[in-house]
């Protein structure tokens, strides 16, 4: 992908139909519509959370939704359209979300994903994200949850992190 036909920038309200509807064809297909356009209005004006897109030809490409905690940043959605997929959009999406984080003094980042979700753990492990734990039955049809991390920091000696 060329750089100048890719813009990841911050989602503006008027995205929230678009990235809600993005996410129940990728995410959330076959499962509850959690994320519904009300839900992701209210990620995007939430001051505590970035929700960020990237756009081709003017046209949604990908987004995702990180939550800043504490002293963690968690990386509750994420996607890129079919149509645009393995053309590294993932990789600059989320390096602007990681980027982000840093700037926000996040130590690192977690997430999760489903078990059998091959795509999703070849790309965070290909940047950088570790398979730390399984949460068995995690998602509404039984499937185990894959917990990820990445420091974006020197892991704190001899101290125990949940
Ligand atoms: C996972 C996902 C976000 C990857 O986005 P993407 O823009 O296609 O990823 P990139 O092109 O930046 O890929 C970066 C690297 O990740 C790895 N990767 C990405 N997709 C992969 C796949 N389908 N199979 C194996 N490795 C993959 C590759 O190493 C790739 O580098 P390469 O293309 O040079 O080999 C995308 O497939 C997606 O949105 N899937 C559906 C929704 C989803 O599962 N979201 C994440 C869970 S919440």
């Amino acid at each position: 992908m060329n750089n100048l036909d890719l813009l990841v920038r911050l989602a503006q309200p008027g995205d929230a139909e678009d990235i809600a509807a993005l996410s129940r064809e990728l995410i959330e297909r076959g499962l509850p519509w959690n994320w519904r356009p009300a839900r992701v209005l209210k990620a995007i004006r939430n001051p505590e959370t970035n929700v960020a897109v990237a756009g081709v030809a003017g046209e949604l490409a990908g987004f995702g939704i990180m939550e800043y905690l504490e002293t963690d940043a968690y990386l509750a959605l994420f996607a890129v359209g079919h149509a645009n997929q393995r053309k590294g959009i993932g990789r600059s999406l989320l390096g602007w979300l990681e980027a982000s984080a840093r700037v926000a003094g996040a130590q690192r980042i977690r997430l999760e994903t489903r078990r059998d979700n091959v795509p999703a753990r070849s790309f965070y492990n290909e940047l950088a994200y570790q398979e730390v734990a399984i949460r068995h039955n995690r998602y509404s049809d039984g499937v185990d949850g894959i917990l990820l991390e990445k420091w974006l920091r020197p892991r704190p000696e001899g101290e125990v992190l949940e």
